[in-house]
């Protein structure tokens, strides 16, 4: 592992624009489920059958109880060193960005601000009929959200299975990759398209890829660097390390 951590930073040192894409494993040690591990499920459900349009129409009261029960989850939660490693990441590089698959906010507590939430935020709802977008308050909800403008069913302001992604968002994030020399992808299990579709497409363009997590990933094989640790405990030992090779 130790020659690893110094090829990630010998990469480092010549990278000028950075990218970090980050998954549910990101937040695992700051308590928060992920989503395909074994404490994924709710009340026997997985994501996949929750986080979608069809879910939202059948019950939109039961997708609420999920949100809720996560957003609850969320909000006792703390951001983790590694999450602190990436928020001060941003200001050591020419040009960064973090684009984030998690909804939980705890890269923008962390003090992230080159970021893109590009699956939304728990945090946020979105008005099934005028569109009207409301920031929740810190505390429990009264469910289904009803929009404060017009009255009728408000949804969480994130991309369900099924759905587009926003399109600036995505296409921010894809200009961002074309140029990047250096892209890390951590905690992401890549069975969602868009993080194996953003590596392969930085990868193609010559970027230097680090995978950190504890598994495989469908995008392993793009990846220079496959380093087998966590979020949580190897980033900040990492990046520690990265900031002295840089000073
Ligand atoms: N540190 C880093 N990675 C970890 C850790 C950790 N401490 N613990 C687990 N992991 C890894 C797992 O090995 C797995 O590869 O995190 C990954 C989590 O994978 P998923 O649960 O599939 O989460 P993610 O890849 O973010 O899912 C993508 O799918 O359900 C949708 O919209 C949802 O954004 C989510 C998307």
């Amino acid at each position: 592992m130790e020659s690893l951590k110094k090829q990630i930073e010998y990469a480092a040192k010549k990278a000028r624009t950075v990218a970090v894409i980050t998954g549910a494993g990101m937040s695992k040690e700051s308590g928060i489920p992920t989503f395909r591990g074994p404490e994924g499920l709710w009340k026997n459900f997985r994501a996949e059958e929750l986080a979608t349009p069809e879910a939202f129409r059948k019950d939109p009261k039961l997708v609420w109880e999920w949100y809720e029960w996560r957003r609850q989850i969320v909000l006792k939660a703390e951001p983790h060193e590694g999450h602190k490693s990436l928020a001060e990441m941003e200001d050591y590089f020419d040009d960064f960005l973090l684009i984030t698959q998690n909804v939980d906010g705890l890269h923008p507590r962390a003090g992230s601000r080159q970021l893109i939430e590009i699956h939304g935020s728990i945090h946020r709802t979105r008005c099934n009929t005028c569109s009207h977008k409301m920031d929740l308050p810190p505390v429990a909800l009264e469910i289904p959200v009803k929009c404060e403008r017009c009255g009728e069913l408000s949804r969480p302001d994130v991309v369900w299975f099924g759905e587009s992604y926003d399109e600036e968002l995505l296409g921010r994030s894809l200009e961002f990759l074309s140029r990047a020399d250096m892209v890390w992808i951590i905690g992401s299990s890549g069975m969602v398209s868009v993080p194996v579709y953003l590596a392969a497409h930085a990868s193609k363009n010559g970027a230097f890829l680090v995978d950190l997590n504890p598994e495989e990933a469908e995008f392993s094989r793009y990846c220079d660097i496959n380093f087998r640790g966590t979020a949580g405990a190897d980033l900040p030992r990492i990046w520690s390390g990265i900031k002295e090779a840089l000073s």
